[in-house]
């Protein structure tokens, strides 16, 4: 039976199964560094409002301090009928260093404590997936620039709609992987607030500062009320659905990525080591990381979904219920960190079928708004020149031809506007320099582009 942080008023020893039911110590145990930072910065501060010994507060921290390292080299274990990791640290402590560690949880409890550590954990994994971010963003950049010349088509409703650059498709994920950054970025601000010193549920009698705490840890402020800072896991939901918005991201991208590789398409192919193969079909060679990387945000929806769900209705403050926000909160970051991290190497290791993209826009007469909008500028109203060129389309499907098989006559059969200028119509390269608005695929504004993203992601 393992060291209990209460007992005084019970009158018999707790029912084994319920101090095994309500552990968390096999989830929990991932926090001791931020458990034992988080102490470490609570004595200090004890120490220096007066509350306990300047002596003492340094045996504390030279005990945690000692307790980190071992725990880093494994040579020594939290015991593991422990409740949590605060109650294994703190029962560890006080072994080591006998009565002073008996000084560590004077104006805390564990509800402000776990919710400290937790914000620590969050902001070290906002911190890394930031960075990780970055680096798939980049090697998206570098894509682009290596294959700035590569055209392709533009897709709506998964059919042709306009030629675009390979590189201004590729730079859109730049942008969606740059808003998850910034979502990111923007929870970090809500989640770098201490809770510490907000007691139970009502403060502390004892005279603490919490701003020198807060300073302590690099938090950017301090929780104005007690009750919300024990009770709130927004902070655990928001990261939760920016990862699950970056997971959307990361599967629409594995999905292009999987079907451009495809025999259909043949636009793509990956090096091979990134593949695997059929235990029976010996032909097969699969990107099954990619595959596992959309796959994987089913179960980052449902952390979200488990932590809503677990959240939803409970009554202020804390309630042991908000211990379950752990695995679901770890599982997401896990899978999140790593998965960025495939998708980059899948996306360094691509090569790029320039001429199968440009063969798959043969004769898809994409370059029609291209031509309405010549007419348009000729001085034809945008709605009638849609109909023209619609008809023109009509008569070039009609008698299988493309744009380029028509006479000057044929054209102007459709619209006198029409004049000797057409032949510039014609083609996806003729189509893409036709583009000039701000963030289309003009190819000198994509250069652009690609030249200030690989700038801000040096
Ligand atoms: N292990 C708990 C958690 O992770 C912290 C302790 C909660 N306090 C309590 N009196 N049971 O949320």
């Amino acid at each position: 039976m393992a060291e209990k942080l209460w007992g005084g008023a019970f009158s018999v020893p707790p029912d084994e199964e319920i101090i095994r039911y309500t552990s968390s110590l096999s989830v929990d145990s991932r926090l001791a560094l931020y458990d034992i930072a988080g102490s470490c910065a609570h004595v200090r501060m004890l120490a220096e409002c007066g509350i306990i010994r300047k002596e003492e507060a340094e045996e504390i921290v030279a005990g945690l301090t000692q307790i980190g390292e071992d725990l880093k080299n494994g040579t020594v274990k939290l015991d593991p009928a422990a409740e949590d990791v605060h109650s294994a640290i703190e029962v560890l402590l006080i072994e080591r260093v006998g009565d002073a560690g008996k000084a560590v949880h004077a104006a805390r409890s564990r509800n402000d404590q776990v919710a400290t550590d937790v914000r620590l954990y969050v902001r070290d994994g906002i911190d890394k997936l930031g960075s990780s971010i970055r680096g798939l963003q980049r090697v998206i950049a570098l894509a682009a620039d290596a294959n700035i010349d590569a055209i392709m088509p533009g897709y709506t409703h998964m059919r042709h709609g306009q030629p675009v650059l390979f590189a201004h498709h590729l730079l859109a994920y730049v942008e969606m992987l740059e808003r998850d950054r910034e979502r990111l970025g923007d929870c970090r601000k809500r989640v770098n607030v201490l809770p510490l010193g907000s007691g139970a549920v009502g403060g502390t009698s004892l005279p603490i500062d919490r701003t020198y705490t807060a300073e302590l840890l690099g938090f950017e402020g301090v929780a104005s009320n007690s009750i919300d800072a024990v009770s709130d896991r927004d902070f655990v939901m928001e990261v939760l659905s920016a990862i699950a918005i970056l997971f959307i991201h990361i599967s629409r991208l594995c999905e292009e990525l999987i079907l451009w590789s495809t025999k259909e398409f043949g636009f793509i192919a990956f090096d091979e080591s990134l593949c695997t193969g059929s235990s029976m079909m010996p032909q097969k060679v699969n990107p099954d990381g990619l595959e596992l990387a959309r796959g994987k945000s089913g179960a980052a929806f449902g952390s979200l979904i488990a932590m809503m769900s677990t959240m939803k209705s409970l009554p202020l403050s804390y309630n042991r219920d908000m211990q379950e926000d752990k695995r679901p909160l770890f599982e997401a970051f896990d899978a999140v960190l790593h998965t960025v991290d495939i998708v980059a190497k899948y996306v360094g290791g691509m090569s790029v079928d320039a001429e199968a993209l440009l063969r798959a826009l043969d004769g898809d007469f994409s370059e029609a708004t291209d031509i309405a909008e010549y007419l348009v500028e000729k001085g034809e109203r945008f709605r009638d020149a849609h109909r023209i060129v619609g008809e023109l389309t009509r008569h070039c499907r009609d008698g299988d031809k493309t744009y380029g098989d028509l006479t000057p006559d044929e054209w102007r059969n459709f619209s006198s506007l029409f004049g000797d200028d057409v032949a510039a119509l014609v083609g996806p390269e003729k189509s893409v320099e036709r583009k000039v608005s701000q963030g289309s695929t003009s190819p000198g504004l994509v250069k652009k582009e690609i030249a200030a993203w690989l700038e801000k992601l040096k």
